[in-house]
């Protein structure tokens, strides 16, 4: 139990941007936290707009009864233009001053962080995020929730595709989600055993691609699968795909893009773990009197970096990862064994 040094006698929880399984967890965590330290709480429905509109509604223990297995979010998400402006902020702070809300607990990611620290700046309400996005592109915590989740389900698509890739010897494009980071690319293409990854992290040119599948085609006939990030430089998946067909036109290439179905479902004893973390850790560090910082679990430890470090720090990809899954591809042709063609 920590001491309630901020004198926080209510806080609101609400989720912004893309949704994440397990966000639900985290706010469960958020409100029954509250609860077990006698404090009361509220929910913003979909997040900076619901602030702006004042669309707030006073939670219990019983409102969150039965979440911790959902996927989206009880309290609405979304992607508020108006939270951009000065004037969307200062209608929200009166929102926040009339419902005589202490302290705030933003769950989400890049876009959520921004506009809490500008909020933060101009009207000095504590707030602490929680790193909340599939896309798991978040300095200050190892993992994000939503993030184990999506990877199990972009595997569990690419074990189908698969077996239909075998039976027709065909090269499948698989692209997955991550605007601007790979980890989803990575993880996935290591789990499902695919033969490469193109992620926004490095530069893997379409030529390369076409080199190496050349080489494949003139060996044997069998099935490839090449996962791709959504944010990869070379463009879509289909753009790859349609470029290596032009090149290699005897090939029998498909595409999938595996998109929204990537945020739903029922999260992970993982995200479910890790959203209960830093919920209540979230809680605790605005009692504690921290403010404009976000909670992660570093090496299983919680920890607290600021929104400036969070947002403009770039995590690190696993090189080591990258380079494996050309190694463990298994193929009889030498894949390049380095991270990055340039190095
Ligand atoms: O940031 C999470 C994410 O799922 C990205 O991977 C993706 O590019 C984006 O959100 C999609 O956003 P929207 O649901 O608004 O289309």
């Amino acid at each position: 139990m920590v001491k309630n040094t901020g004198k926080i006698k209510k806080v609101a929880v609400f989720t912004s941007g893309g949704d994440a399984p397990g966000m639900n967890a985290a706010v469960r965590a958020v409100v029954r936290g509250a609860v077990f330290y006698g404090i009361e709480v509220c929910g913003i429905i979909r997040g900076y707009d619901g602030m702006i509109k004042g669309d707030i509604i006073e939670m219990d223990g019983y409102s969150v009864s039965n979440i911790i297995q959902r996927g989206g979010t009880i309290l609405k998400s979304a992607r508020s233009d108006e939270f951009r402006t000065k004037e969307g902020r200062e209608k929200a702070y009166h929102n926040i001053k009339k419902n005589k809300i202490d302290g705030l607990v933003a769950i989400g990611g890049n876009g959520t962080y921004t506009g809490a620290m500008n909020f933060n700046k101009e009207f000095g309400v504590p707030i602490i995020g929680v790193p909340g996005t599939i896309d798991n592109d978040l300095y200050g915590s190892d993992y994000t929730i939503g993030y184990d989740t999506a990877v199990n389900t972009a595997l569990s698509a690419i074990d189908k595709i698969r077996d239909t890739a075998d039976a027709h010897d065909r090269i499948f494009f698989v692209e997955v989600m991550g605007r601007d980071s790979g980890f989803i690319a990575i993880r996935s293409a290591i789990g499902g055993g695919a033969e490469l990854a193109m992620i926004p992290e490095t530069k893997t040119s379409t030529q390369y691609v076409i080199n190496k599948l050349k080489e494949v085609s003139n060996h044997s006939r069998s099935s490839h699968i090449i996962v791709v990030a959504e944010g990869d430089e070379e463009g879509s998946a289909q753009d790859i795909a349609s470029r290596v067909k032009q090149s290699l036109p005897h090939l029998d290439i498909r595409v999938t893009q595996l998109g929204h179905i990537q945020r739903g479902g029922s999260p992970t004893a993982a995200d479910r773990v890790l959203a209960s973390r830093l919920g209540l850790g979230a809680l605790e560090g605005l009692f504690e009197g921290r403010t404009n910082v976000a909670a992660g679990i570093i090496n299983r430890k919680l920890v607290y970096t600021s929104f400036e470090d969070a947002i403009t720090k770039k995590k690190p990809y696993n090189r080591e990862m990258v380079r494996m899954i050309e190694i463990l591809s298994g193929r009889s042709y030498k894949f390049r064994v380095s991270a990055s063609e340039e190095e």
